[in-house]
């Protein structure tokens, strides 16, 4: 008998958000939040900035060319809005949508389907300045800029991401303030611009679907808390199911502000369930938003696959009552550059939990490694913990297909080395190197594993089929 694998149609891949990686000019984009964040003292890592980066926007072939070579079938990259839209609304930027054009057809032409993302955090500054998220129109504006797009590119383009964690976007950047725009909301205008975003998501699905020359397979990339069982005992099971989803205040992994928010219920139930968790609700009491007629239906509209979004996790085990409790980690537990946890069943059980709720088949949105590699006297990248990472994270991925998850794709963060947002470029993530001096591409030893492990199908990673 033959051991399973994740199947032809798999995609396997690596992901790219525009801000991140495009720098080299402004080739008559206009400015997102994160330009004027950027300026602020005191905001970035070491006053760095995107303004060059990896200069993808002239060195796109290059690019393609060293994914090709990586082996990838798929690309996750990001559609800059304001630099279709420098105003955020309105006039589009010609240059800017040909950019994108030009970037799919070397894509096809290398053999790598292009799956994009609507918006990744490069908010117009000009409808920030119109009040942003908190505005209700902000949901037309998003779906305007991506009708746009979609007539544009859906004669090539079939996968789509709406928006990308707005977790992340809103949390970080409207309520924690560590990122652009670096505002420190109240809770009542977090959640009504949560809303916002959640309306602009829905009606950015019916954009794509009324705009989109054949059928698009669209989904969404959240993110969230992952908890997984300390044991295989059912009673720890349940205890991190609950962790996941449970919104009162009982949970551990949503106690403090503004970690509800991180709690993958209320962004997700309205989704794929049509309303907001009645525990947050009740939790949130007079900071809950105003809901108008039709937005439920708007923000559920139907949804292809879930985006999951997972880099590490907490592990939970059933305390007094059945109750989840974090098991605090070990002195020295292994983790990125950036302090994250590494644990690698977080692919096992972020897929499993998502899908009990809302039976939307997964595709990994992001998944992978900070660390600080450098390049060796041999010239080679030789990431050893990022080969190890992968084969551990996939090997789990791999044993929740092996009982039947229905996992659609991996992308792997990052295609290449990129300014990772308030951190800089301290820290490194891609498995192609990027010297931010002279510009030079290099792909790391991991990426020869990932490119390895893509040729078998990643057959190697499964467990024994069952006798
Ligand atoms: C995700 C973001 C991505 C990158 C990785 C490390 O939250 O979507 O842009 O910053 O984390």
């Amino acid at each position: 008998m033959s051991s399973p694998d994740f199947g032809s149609d798999f995609a396997w891949g690596a992901a790219s958000s525009p801000y991140q990686i495009e720098g080299g000019g402004t080739g008559g984009r206009g400015e997102s939040v994160w330009d004027e964040f950027c300026r602020q003292p005191g905001r970035v890592f070491g006053g760095h900035n995107a303004a060059t980066t990896c200069e993808h926007l002239s060195r796109y072939k290059e690019d393609v060319a060293i994914y090709r070579e990586a082996g990838w079938n798929a690309y996750r990259l990001g559609i800059s809005w304001p630099r279709v839209m420098p105003g955020g609304t309105g006039a589009v930027n010609a240059e800017g949508l040909d950019f994108y054009d030009r970037l799919v057809d070397e894509l096809l032409a290398a053999g790598i389907r292009p799956w994009v993302t609507l918006f990744h955090w490069d908010y117009p500054l000009a409808l920030y300045q119109r009040g942003g998220w908190l505005n209700r129109d902000s949901a037309s504006w998003m779906a305007d800029y991506a009708a746009v797009v979609v007539s544009r590119l859906s004669d090539r383009v079939r996968h789509w991401f709406t928006m990308n964690e707005p977790q992340c976007f809103i949390g970080l950047g409207h309520f924690r303030g560590v990122h652009a725009p670096g505002d420190k909301l109240g809770l009542r205008q977090v959640l009504r611009a949560a809303h916002n975003t959640l309306r602009a998501h829905g009606e950015t699905v019916r954009a794509i679907r009324a705009n989109s020359d054949g059928p698009g397979i669209v989904g969404w990339a959240p993110s969230g808390v992952v908890a997984m069982p300390a044991s295989d005992s059912a009673e720890d099971i349940a205890a991190a199911e609950t962790a996941c989803f449970d919104m009162s205040a009982g949970n551990p992994l949503g106690r403090n502000e503004p970690n509800p928010l991180w709690v993958n219920s209320w962004w997700s139930d309205p989704v794929y369930l049509g309303r907001y968790p009645e525990d947050g609700w009740l939790r949130f009491g007079d900071a809950v938003p105003e809901i108008e007629q039709g937005d439920m239906e708007t923000i559920s509209q139907p949804v292809d696959f879930y985006g999951a979004i997972i880099y590490t996790g907490s592990i939970v085990r059933a305390g007094a009552d059945g109750a989840p409790e974090v098991v605090p980690l070990t002195p020295g537990f292994p983790a990125s550059s950036l302090g994250w946890p590494i644990l690698p069943e977080s692919l096992y059980w972020g897929p499993e939990f998502l899908f009990r709720r809302y039976k939307s088949p997964i595709v990994i949105g992001e998944n992978g490694l900070a660390w600080n590699d450098w390049v060796a006297l041999d010239g080679s990248i030789p990431d050893a913990m990022r080969s190890d990472f992968l084969r551990r994270y996939l090997s789990a991925l791999a044993r929740w297909k092996s009982g039947g998850g229905d996992v659609r794709g991996y992308f792997h963060w990052a295609a290449m080395d990129n300014f990772e947002w308030h951190e800089g470029y301290k820290d490194r993530f891609g498995l192609v190197h990027v010297d931010f001096v002279t510009g030079q591409r290099t792909l790391k030893s991991s990426a020869l594993v990932f490119r390895d492990i893509i040729r078998e199908g990643g057959r190697s990673l499964f467990p024994a089929p069952p006798r």
